[in-house]
């Protein structure tokens, strides 16, 4: 077989039909007419999500000394959102269109003066996407063609509408009509979903789905220093859902309204050097990401400006991802100082300080705090494992492969194996034997019907590394089986003890 491989640049599309139609991702509550910003894991994706959690947690607390593990509640205490700030700040700035009812974040609609000859004429919108600058400058001529205004048009100056001038938000059209005047000013929308503890439904039961994970480590602070023979620096993770009443969900799982996180706190000495601490999470991040199979290539960083920093940060680096609707925030690594554990200190008046014996002082631990989303490494993953190849048979015959080159580690089947026949008893028992033995430590997939290029090809949509096949060789002479690889699609003759020795490298 000969192969020519176009990497291709995947489309949302394409993803979102794969996960549908092999079993990784479907709409939440599908046969209702779904619920926006809500999805189900199937067989597949459960596996695979399962996979990247379970490799997050084995590297980030099991392989390390200093750092351990807890589950704390979804629902806490109402005064532990209040010391932290989110009652008061977890808000993204809303706008409403009052004629088409939609509803937008503003830092994400678009704006600018549509300027001919030094004078503003009008204005243009747009969303957020790849393309605004452009879609914007195609609006402004179409608005100067449309007004029949002579003269020469500047190029657009695209602002987000948190920028807006107060008098200016009546000129900006809405997206949804095209038409000025019917946009809201931006005010501030509250992310957090409110339900009520125990039988009452008045304000004193009032309680909230956690926005985020990381308040769990912060309020278990002293129980983890209490019993736990830590030493700074430690660090605190968990892995857990998070919910935010996102205005707008999107991309897929990428921006959902319930969704998984995978948080570390990393306490520090007040005096530590927070600065290469932080350089080197960052760095620790990366590499995490290229060991599950993220190529370097799509990975880029991004410094918050200071300006735009909360007063107690010190600094914040997201690693991006190249995602096919751009470049967007992956996994957020902030130097948070001791705000969180000052804040919880004075809200409940238990301190929150360890001592120090060689200056025999108590200090409050500063933080390094990666946190991520499982949903965004998946969906990450998956883009970047997409292929389809132009595949050539024997017989010449050309076809179009779809493969997922996902790393062994978070591939949702390791291995597939298959007897050559299956109506011959002996390959089936060797094939069924093998397989159960597989199973007991990795997950495999047990496959007899159809062709065996069918059958491989298969698996190689869902990204299964290996499949063995099982034929007369095996039963009638040495016992070995055909391994075949799903990226270079090579075949060759290994034993079982080399099939296990291989997992066991590529598998942890
Ligand atoms: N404790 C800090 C914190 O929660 P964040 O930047 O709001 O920081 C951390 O969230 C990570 O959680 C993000 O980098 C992203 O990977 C993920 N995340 C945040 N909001 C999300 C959403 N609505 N849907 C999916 N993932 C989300």
């Amino acid at each position: 077989m000969s192969t020519q491989s176009t990497p291709a640049e995947v489309s949302m599309e394409t993803i979102v039909a794969l996960c549908k139609r092999r079993g990784f991702i479907f709409q939440s509550s599908e046969i209702y007419g779904g619920l926006n910003g809500f999805f189900d894991y199937g067989p597949l994706g459960s596996e695979m999500k399962k996979n990247i959690r379970d490799c997050w947690w084995n590297d980030m607390v099991r392989r390390r000394d200093d750092i351990v593990g807890i589950e704390s509640s979804i629902i806490m205490h109402p005064k532990v959102w209040e010391a932290s700030g989110h009652i008061a700040g977890f808000t993204d700035p809303l706008v409403d269109c009052k004629a088409s009812k939609q509803r937008y974040r503003a830092d994400q609609l678009f704006f600018s003066p549509v300027v001919v000859d030094g004078k503003t004429v009008g204005y243009v919108s747009a969303l957020e996407g790849e393309n605004t600058a452009a879609e914007l400058q195609s609006a402004a001529e179409t608005l100067k063609r449309k007004k029949a205004i002579q003269g020469e048009l500047a190029p657009v100056q695209p602002k987000d509408l948190t920028e807006a001038q107060p008098d200016e938000i009546p000129l900006i059209p809405s997206p949804a009509t095209g038409e000025p005047g019917s946009l809201t000013p931006p005010r501030a929308f509250n992310m957090m979903f409110e339900t009520y503890v125990g039988a009452l439904r008045d304000a004193s039961a009032v309680a909230y789905l956690r926005p985020e994970t990381a308040q769990g480590m912060f309020v278990d602070f002293k129980n983890v220093v209490d019993t736990g023979r830590v030493k700074l620096p430690f660090g605190i993770a968990q892995v857990g859902k998070s919910f935010r009443n996102e205005i707008t969900p999107r991309n897929f799982i990428f921006r959902s309204r319930e969704f998984e996180q995978m948080e570390m706190e990393y306490f520090i000495h007040e005096d530590a050097d927070w600065a290469q601490c932080h350089k080197d999470w960052i760095e620790w991040c990366r590499q995490w990401l290229i060991s599950i199979g993220l190529p370097d290539s799509h990975l880029s960083l991004y410094d918050h400006p200071k300006a735009k920093l909360s007063f107690y940060s010190k600094g914040t680096t997201d690693i991006m991802f190249k995602y096919p609707f751009g470049v967007q925030e992956l996994w957020g690594i902030a130097a948070r100082g001791n705000y969180d554990l000052t804040q919880h200190a004075e809200a409940s008046g238990k301190p929150q300080e360890i001592f120090d014996e060689a200056t025999k002082k108590k200090f409050v631990p500063h933080v390094i705090e990666p946190a991520v989303g499982t949903d965004r490494i998946f969906l990450a993953a998956l883009c970047a494992a997409y292929a389809e190849e132009q595949v050539t048979d024997e017989k010449g015959n050309t076809e179009t492969r779809i493969v997922l080159r996902l790393s062994p580690r978070i591939a949702p089947v390791k291995v597939a194996v298959l007897p050559l026949l299956k109506n011959k008893e002996a390959l089936v028992g060797r094939a069924q034997e093998l397989y159960k033995k597989i199973k007991r430590k990795y997950t495999a997939f047990y496959d007899e019907s159809g062709a065996i290029g069918r059958r491989y090809r298969r698996q190689d949509e869902i990204g299964t590394p290996w499949c063995v096949t099982i034929d007369f060789d095996t039963i009638e002479k040495d016992g070995t089986f055909t391994l075949r690889d799903r990226d270079t699609m090579q075949q060759t003759r290994i034993t079982e003890a080399e099939l296990f020795a291989l997992l066991e490298e590529k598998v942890y």
